[in-house]
């Protein structure tokens, strides 16, 4: 690939990436928005972390660590850190709201149980929340669901962070019947690219069909 042009056609500059916040200067020329993609064939098989595992949203005692990974996480773009009011408009306020696919992974703490996801339930420990992924259905086609809102504390970085949610959210996307899995981020934001390559999606023009 030459190292002066973009992977792929560059989408409109000032139109905002879905999952990505508002305070990107959008009236400035963007980095080329790329679409990676996965067909699953089969269930995924789970993978154990050595330190983290994964639960899911909890309520609003999440917003705080929610916030504090993807302030940290996103700090590189630069602009105001996103508030509590953020992730209610972000999140809570859409009809789509899937709590149950928001995860977190935590490093200490109890796993959740076949019994129990609530690390607040008597006699178990929580952990620290280190990274968080969301899990939605695509608007089309019937099928597809995309990956959204991925972001891992920099302290937590390149240790099987990233690759442990998605990993979870693509067993959750195979019990719901999506196979084909969409997420979609900029071409020069290298770690993401380097993650879901690394973890088999193959990248293409933002545009194409899905
Ligand atoms: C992208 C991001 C989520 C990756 O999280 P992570 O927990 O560090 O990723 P993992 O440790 O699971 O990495 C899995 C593989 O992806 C690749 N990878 C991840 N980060 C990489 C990096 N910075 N450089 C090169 N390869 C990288 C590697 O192949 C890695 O496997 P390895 O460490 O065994 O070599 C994290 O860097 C992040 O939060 N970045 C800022 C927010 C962001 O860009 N989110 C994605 C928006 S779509």
């Amino acid at each position: 690939m030459s190292r002066n042009r973009p992977p792929f056609p560059c989408s409109n500059g000032a139109q905002r990436p879905p999952g990505h916040p508002p305070q990107w200067p959008y009236n400035k020329a963007m980095p080329p928005i790329v679409r990676f993609v996965r067909r699953l064939e089969a269930r995924p098989a789970e993978w154990q972390h050595p330190a983290a595992h994964v639960r899911t949203y909890l309520g609003e005692q999440d917003i705080e660590p929610w916030l504090a990974i993807r302030n940290a996480a996103f700090a590189f773009l630069g602009g105001r850190p996103w508030t509590a009011a953020d992730f209610r408009r972000e999140f809570l306020a859409q009809p789509w709201w899937p709590a149950a696919t928001l995860w977190f992974a935590e490093v200490g703490g109890d796993a959740p149980t076949h019994t129990s996801c609530n690390p607040d339930a008597p006699g178990r420990s929580r952990g620290l929340p280190v990274g968080t992924l969301l899990l939605a259905p695509a608007e089309r086609p019937a099928g597809c669901a995309i990956l959204r809102w991925l972001a891992v504390h920099p302290a937590w970085q390149r240790q099987g962070i990233a690759r442990l949610l998605v990993r979870q959210a693509e067993m959750a996307a195979w019990d719901t019947g999506w196979h084909k899995i969409v997420a979609e981020t900029h071409a020069r934001w290298q770690a993401a690219v380097a993650m879901y390559t690394a973890c088999g999606y193959t990248c293409h023009p933002a545009h194409s069909a899905l």
